[in-house]
């Protein structure tokens, strides 16, 4: 067991945890932030994706010893003031989820996305968001979202 000092959308949050224990399950199990959700639990779908110091990451293979230096941001910090980011809002206009279940990793890894290529092309989207998985297949409002994401923020920008 060790002693963590997490910062945790903004909020500076203490752990005791095993070095090893997936940051997924001390989100979920340990801090009640259950907006990041369990999919497969090695890799491979995406469900678990949150930033760490800007860049999506899967928690589901990151060690909670590993997050405590980055900022780690979650689905529930995204949000400012009652106010949904951009892509939050872009999902929802375009109603880019069928059973929800994969919306809040496929909303981090599109936020990483535009962070760093704020226009990006459909070729951009399609690759960023290619290890994030939707049983549904929703894929099309899913790509369609994260372009009226990046003409919001064009817009605000202007
Ligand atoms: S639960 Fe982490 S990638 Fe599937
Ligand atoms: S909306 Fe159901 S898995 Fe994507």
């Amino acid at each position: 067991m060790g002693d963590y000092v997490l910062d945790v959308n903004g909020t500076v949050v203490h752990v005791t945890a095993p070095a090893d224990e997936p940051l997924l399950s001390v989100l979920r199990d340990r801090l009640n932030l259950t907006g990041t959700k369990y999919g497969c639990g090695e890799g491979q779908c995406g469900a678990c994706t949150v930033l760490l110091n800007g860049v999506a990451m899967r928690s589901c293979r990151t060690p909670v010893s590993a997050a405590a230096t980055a900022k780690i941001v979650t689905i529930e910090g995204l949000e400012r003031h009652g106010v949904l980011s951009p892509v939050q809002q872009a999902f929802l206009d375009e109603e880019a989820l069928q059973c929800g279940y994969c919306t809040s990793g496929m909303i981090m890894s599109a936020t990483s996305l535009l962070s760093k290529t704020p226009n990006p092309t459909d070729e951009q989207i399609v690759g960023a968001m290619n290890g994030n998985v939707c049983r549904c297949g929703t894929y099309p409002r899913i790509v369609e979202a994260v372009r009226r994401a990046a003409h919001a923020a064009e817009k605000g920008a202007q």
